[in-house]
């Protein structure tokens, strides 16, 4: 029996550190091709080699440099079948003195046009065979993150996003989730370790992130937002209905999209 992600292409950007890096690692022993997307060269290219993989060069800003990486898997690879989008940093400034406009224009660059193009260079690829999104997002998007305001505003837009698009995407044979991880033992912590030390918030290991991506793939959902916290096993979260409108009679009212209509 051939293994569960045989000859599946996948492309993770940010692969080259961190949870990228795990999910390549994960994939790429379950039988996947990976190809791996990242502004770090030395990093990707060892994440590549050890995977037997491609590394590609991609800042997830710039998004011609998506659309390279989608076109390097389809030449090497012939297709996509699964788009992990991952690449993320931290803010590492809030909005009071320390807001610095062209920093905060490059991690919404990072976290979340990152997402955006990655989605745009991958959907015409995932449309052809069927295929799969997911989103690094975070706790943070789902939750207040007074710790960085500004990366729980990119988080949460990540989760809106994949939200949306999920109805979308599924008349096209395309899924498309989120995973949102807690404290995670990467270098993106470093800046706050001392914090969560102090405390007592536990920090999850990179392998129990991995296991949400798997989790997520095996299932069959998609519009998604998988929580990851320590000590509970991962599953979507179920968000609140916010109140809708009444119409004049009382009876509830929802969006009409004729365009979704047969
Ligand atoms: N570690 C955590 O606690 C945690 C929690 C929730 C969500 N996340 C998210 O997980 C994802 C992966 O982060 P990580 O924790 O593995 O951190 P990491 O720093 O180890 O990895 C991030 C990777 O993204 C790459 N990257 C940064 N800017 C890039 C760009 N412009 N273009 C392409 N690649 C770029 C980095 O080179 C690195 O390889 C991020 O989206 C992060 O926001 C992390």
């Amino acid at each position: 029996m051939g293994l569960e992600f045989e000859d599946r292409v996948v492309l993770v950007t940010g692969g080259a550190n961190g949870i990228g890096a795990g999910v390549a690692r994960k994939l790429a022993g379950l039988g996947a091709r990976v190809v791996v997307a990242d502004v770090d060269t030395a990093g990707g290219e060892a994440v590549a080699d050890a995977v037997g993989g491609l590394f590609v060069p991609c800042d997830v800003r710039d998004p011609r440099d998506s659309e390279a990486a989608v076109a390097e898997a389809v030449r090497a690879c012939g297709g996509l079948d699964v788009a992990v989008l991952n690449a993320g940093v931290a803010t590492g400034f809030g909005l009071g003195d320390d807001f610095d406009a062209e920093r905060y224009r490059a991690v919404m660059g990072v976290n979340l046009d990152g997402v955006v193009y990655g989605v745009h260079a991958a959907l015409p690829e995932l449309r052809k065979r069927g295929g799969h999104i997911i989103a690094t997002a975070s706790m943070a998007g789902l939750m207040a993150m007074p710790l960085d305001p500004v990366y729980g505003a990119n988080k949460a837009a990540v989760v809106a996003l994949v939200r949306a698009l999920g109805p979308v995407l599924a008349a096209d044979g395309v899924r498309v989730n989120a995973v949102c991880p807690s404290f995670a033992d990467t270098a993106i912590i470093a800046g706050f370790e001392s914090v969560l030390r102090t405390s007592g918030m536990p920090v999850l290991t990179v392998a129990e992130v991995v296991d949400a991506y798997l989790a997520v793939l095996r299932a069959g959902g998609t519009g998604e937002c998988w929580y990851v916290q320590a000590g509970r096993p991962s599953e979507p979260f179920r968000f609140p209905n916010p109140p809708g409108p009444r119409a004049d009679g009382g009876a509830p009212v929802a969006l009409r999209d004729p365009s979704q209509e047969g």
